[in-house]
């Protein structure tokens, strides 16, 4: 393994077990009744294992990049994986993308039916918040977490990123409204997960600047790759279905400029993202491969 490999073994596994922990719900004592029971077993289905954890890796690796300790970090890269795996249920629902298979498995609403779906996203979302609240960073910190992750989430960013991107189906985009879809349906979370480990850290505003300049690049390269996937990745591989963007009509890079101009821009964005890592020198050095690792995946 190299050293990279190494390093984003390390980082899924300390978050992997830390999720597992706190999914145990031990902190619920009291709290439980049949509903819980239910819609807790709904959320753990989807938060698995499966996922890549690309975003708590960005929170841990941020983190310890602006010279903090990414294990501080944890219950702040679990509010982002809690919401992501909300958008990912929310997404896959049969008034949004109806997508049958996510994560190696059947979608969230194959299993748990669409009302108790809905709700798992509800819990999730809800969730994450009393996790920021939990950490044992200080209350400026956790403050600072609430309002970036909200705002990064809420209805000025991916949610109004999921509208958009629900109202441009079955209509020709210009690549401008295609840029503004993806930068808020997926930009914003993968901006708010570095910013979240510059928070837990501590950092000063110039890595926060760069911070936000390399997820800025990262999404919009992220989604673009996504897409790209789309067309050409294995279902397997990938563990959610290929096609669903021409079955729903969207309008996506790949379909605007075509699969070698947008893998030609993911690797673009992907040179700018990589060039914002500059600002931690030599403690960059994981992000910056974790940049490339996301231009070149199939998974
Ligand atoms: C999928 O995200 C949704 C997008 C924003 C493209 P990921 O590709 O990170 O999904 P998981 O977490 O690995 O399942
Ligand atoms: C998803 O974009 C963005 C969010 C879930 C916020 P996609 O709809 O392309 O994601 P996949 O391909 O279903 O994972
Ligand atoms: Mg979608
Ligand atoms: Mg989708
Ligand atoms: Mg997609």
């Amino acid at each position: 393994m190299t050293d990279f490999e190494i390093n984003l073994k390390k980082y899924t596994d300390s978050f992997n077990s830390f999720l597992s922990e706190k999914m145990n719900y031990s902190g619920f004592n009291g709290r439980e009744s049949a509903g819980f029971e239910k819609i807790a077993d709904a959320m753990n289905y989807s938060l698995g294992n499966a996922g890549k954890r690309i975003r708590p890796v960005l929170v841990m690796a941020f983190c310890d990049a602006c010279s903090g300790n990414s294990e501080t970090a944890l219950y702040y890269a679990l509010a982002v994986e809690m919401i992501h795996t909300y958008s990912l249920i929310h997404d896959d629902l049969p008034c949004m993308d109806n997508d049958d298979f996510r994560r190696g498995k059947p979608s969230n609403h194959k299993v748990y039916g669409y009302a108790n779906a809905l709700l798992a996203g509800d819990g999730l979302l809800t969730m994450a918040f009393e996790m920021i609240i939990r950490s044992e960073l200080d209350y400026e910190k956790n403050c600072e977490a609430v309002r970036a992750l909200s705002e990064a989430a809420g209805p000025s960013g991916m949610v109004a990123g999921q509208v958009m991107d629900l109202d441009n189906e079955d209509r020709k985009l210009t690549l401008d409204i295609v840029r503004k879809t993806d930068e808020l349906k997926t930009g914003e979370l993968i901006k708010a997960s570095c910013l979240l480990g510059c928070i837990a850290a501590g950092a000063n505003d110039e890595m926060k600047r760069a911070a936000s300049g390399y997820a800025y690049s990262l999404g919009l390269a992220f989604q673009i790759i996504d897409d790209i996937l789309d067309v050409v990745g294995d279902e397997n591989t990938l563990g959610k279905p290929t096609g669903s963007d021409e079955e729903n009509d969207k309008s996506t890079y790949v379909s605007l400029i075509g699969l070698e101009q947008a893998k030609k821009l993911a690797r673009e964005l992907t040179a700018d993202a990589v060039e914002y890592a500059d600002v931690f020198g030599d403690k960059g050095n994981f992000i910056r491969e974790l940049a490339n690792n996301l231009l070149n995946r199939n998974y």
